[in-house]
C-alpha cells in the first residue's frame, strides 16, 4: 500500500502531464485542499494568493489549472463557432443542476448538452435583449422609487443607520420575481426580506457543496439523489428556492393574459417551444442569477463610497448636478455619466459578484492554452482479472479563471486592491498593465446574459440612493469585504450605513 502511495505521489509531482505547472505540491497530489476551501467558502480568497506567489498559472488540483492572465479569457471561454471546438462547462461545478443544461440532464437526457444550452439561452436571452430592458424602465423606476420610500420609512425621515445589505437584497429581489413572474414580493413595501432571499443563498451554497459530494467515488450514479446528502439546513433552502419558482411558474400559467414578463417569453410558442420542466428551471435560475449578484455589488460599492468621502462627494455631486429632478434619471441618460459608470465598472472588478472559478473541461483531442498545449486528461487503465477485460477511468483536465483573482492580480492592476474609478475612465493619467483580465460578466459561449438588466439596476439604484440620501463617511478597513464568503457567489454580511435623507438647502434651485 506504502509502495501504491509514494508511486501515486511521485506520478503526480514528476510525470503527469500537468506536472511542469507551478503550484503548491499538496494541492496537485490531491483535490482535497481546493474542496476544503470550496466548502468553506474561501477558494476565491485563496486563488488570490495562490496566483500572487506562483504567478499566472496554478495547478490547483491533480487535473486542473487556473489562469489570471487577460489573454486566457478568450482561450478558456470562448464562443461558440459552428464546427469549432470550444470547451463546455464542467457541469459538476453545479453538482449537476443549476445551469440550463444541468437542469436538462436530469430530465432530458436524449438530448445533447451543447445544443440544448444555446436553446435555452436563446431564450432567456430574448427578456434580457437592451431593448427589452428599455422597455421595462418605468417598472424598474417604480422599484428604484420604493427603495427610497421603504428607507425613508425605515429611518422615519430622520439621520439614522439602515442595513444597506438587506435593502439592496430587498430591491433586487422584488425587481426579479416582479420580471420575472409579474408577481410582486413587496419587501421594499414591508421592509421584511422574503423567505425566498434566504433560500437563494442556500441554493447558492448547496452548488459547490454539490459538487464535491458527486465527485466521491460512486456517489455521481446517485443523480440528483446526492441532493440528500447536503447538510439539512443548505438542503432545505435549496428546495424552499425550487417550490417556490415552481409553484410561481405554475400559477403564472393559469393567466395567459399576462404582460410580458419572463415566463411569457419563456413561453412564447412561436419556435423551439420549452417543456414545462424547463420553463420552471428556467424561471429558477433567473431568479437566482439575477438577483443577489447586483445586490452584492451595489452593498460593495456603497461600502468603498462610505470609507472615501471624496469619491463618494464627487459621485453625489455628478449625479445631483446633472438632472434637475429625480424624473430625469432616465437609463439612458444614467449610462452617460461618466463617474458612476467608472464607480460601478471599479466596484466590478474589486468585487466581482460571481467571484469563484467556473472550470471548463479540455476537449478530446486536447487544447491550447497560452501557447501550451494541454491533454484532454489523463487515461488511466483498470485491469480486471474476473472480468477478463481492461477498462480505464478518464480524469479530465480542466481549464479556468478565478475571478476574484484575475482582477487582483499585481500583473493586471496597479495597486489592485484600491478601489480606483479612474482606472476606467479616459484621460486621468491612470493606466494598468492588464485590464481585460477583469471580466465580470465573464466570456463565451456561456458568459452573462443578464448584463443590460444589471446595468440598468446597478445605475437606478445608485442614483436614486445617492440623490436622496447623504451617505456618512464611516472609518473601515477590509474586515467588511473579509467576512463575505464566496460559494459561486458572495455571501454578504449586514453592512450598516449611516445616512441623512438629503437636506432641502443642497437640492438644486
Ligand atoms: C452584476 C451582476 C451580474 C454579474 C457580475 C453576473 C455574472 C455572470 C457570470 C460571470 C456568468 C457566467 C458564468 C460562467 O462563466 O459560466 C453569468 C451567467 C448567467 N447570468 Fe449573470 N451576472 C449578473 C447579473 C445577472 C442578471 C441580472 C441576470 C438575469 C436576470 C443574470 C443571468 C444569468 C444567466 C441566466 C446566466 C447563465 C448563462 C448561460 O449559462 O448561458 N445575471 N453571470
Amino acid at each position: 500500500m506504502k509502495q501504491i502511495v509514494i508511486a501515486y505521489v511521485q506520478y503526480q509531482l514528476y510525470f503527469h502531464p500537468l506536472s511542469k505547472y507551478p503550484g503548491p505540491k499538496l494541492w496537485a497530489i490531491t483535490k482535497i485542499l481546493y474542496n476544503w476551501h470550496t466548502l468553506r467558502g474561501t477558494a476565491a480568497a485563496r486563488f488570490c494568493e495562490l496566483h500572487s506567489k506562483y504567478g499566472d498559472v496554478v495547478r490547483f488540483a491533480p487535473n486542473s489549472l487556473s489562469y489570471t492572465a487577460p489573454e486566457a479569457w478568450g482561450e478558456v471561454q470562448g464562443p461558440y463557432v459552428e464546427g469549432k471546438k470550444h470547451m463546455e462547462m464542467d457541469m459538476a461545478i453545479f453538482g449537476g443542476k443549476f445551469t440550463m443544461t444541468g437542469a436538462l440532464q436530469m430530465q432530458v437526457n436524449t438530448t445533447s448538452v451543447g445544443e440544448d444550452h444555446r436553446r435555452l439561452r436563446a431564450r432567456l436571452m430574448r427578456p434580457l435583449s437592451a431593448k427589452a430592458v428599455a422597455s421595462q424602465e418605468r417598472i424598474l423606476a417604480q422599484y428604484a422609487s420604493d427603495f427610497i420610500t421603504g428607507l425613508l420609512k425605515e429611518l422615519n425621515h430622520e439621520p439614522g443607520t439602515a442595513d444597506m445589505a438587506k435593502w439592496f437584497s430587498m430591491a433586487t429581489f422584488d425587481v426579479t420575481s416582479d420580471l420575472t413572474f409579474g408577481k410582486p414580493f413587496g419587501c421594499l413595501q414591508t421592509g421584511e426580506e422574503h423567505r425566498w432571499i434566504a433560500a437563494v443563498f442556500g441554493a447558492f451554497k448547496a452548488l459547490p457543496i454539490l459538487r464535491v459530494i458527486r465527485e466521491a467515488p460512486g456517489v455521481t450514479i446517485l443523480g440528483h439523489f446526492a441532493l440528500h446528502m447536503l447538510p439539512q439546513s443548505v438542503k432545505q433552502k435549496w428546495y424552499d428556492h425550487f417550490d417556490y419558482a415552481f409553484n410561481l411558474v405554475e400559477e403564472r400559467l393559469k393567466d395567459p393574459q399576462k404582460r410580458k414578463d419572463f415566463v411569457y417569453y419563456l413561453t412564447d410558442t412561436t419556435e423551439n417551444q420549452l417543456s414545462r420542466d424547463e420553463i420552471k428551471e428556467g424561471a429558477a435560475q433567473i431568479v437566482m442569477a439575477g438577483s443577489e449578484p447586483v445586490a452584492m455589488l451595489l452593498t460593495g460599492i456603497v461600502f468603498y463610497l462610505s470609507r472615501d468621502p471624496e469619491m463618494c462627494q464627487r459621485l453625489t455631486s455628478e449625479i445631483r448636478s446633472s438632472f434637475a429632478k429625480r424624473e430625469d434619471m432616465t437609463l439612458a441618460r444614467l449610462s452617460e455619466l461618466l463617474y458612476l459608470n467608472a464607480v460601478i465598472r471599479e466596484g466590478l472588478r474589486i468585487l466581482p459578484p460571481a467571484a469563484d472559478i467556473f472550470p471548463r473541461i479540455i476537449p478530446p483531442d486536447g487544447e491550447y492554452i497560452m501557447g501550451d498545449f494541454l491533454p484532454a486528461g489523463v487515461r488511466y487503465e483498470i485491469s480486471d482479472a474476473d472480468m477478463a477485460a481492461n477498462s480505464f477511468m478518464l480524469e479530465q483536465t480542466h481549464v479556468g479563471i478565478p475571478t476574484l483573482a484575475a482582477s487582483h492580480s499585481t500583473r493586471n492592476f496597479n495597486q489592485p486592491g484600491r478601489f480606483i474609478p479612474e482606472r476606467w475612465m479616459d484621460g486621468q493619467g491612470w493606466t494598468d498593465p492588464g485590464m481585460k483580465a477583469s471580466q465580470p460578466f465573464g466570456q463565451g459561449h456561456r458568459s452573462c446574459i443578464g448584463k443590460n438588466l444589471a446595468y440598468a439596476e446597478l445605475r437606478l439604484f445608485l442614483a436614486y440612493f445617492l440623490w436622496e440620501f447623504d451617505l456618512m463617511p464611516v472609518p473601515r478597513d477590509e474586515e467588511w469585504t473579509q467576512r463575505c464568503r464566496v460559494w459561486v457567489g458572495w455571501e454578504k454580511v449586514p453592512l450598516p450605513c449611516p445616512l441623512s435623507p438629503r437636506q432641502a438647502e443642497t437640492s438644486p434651485s
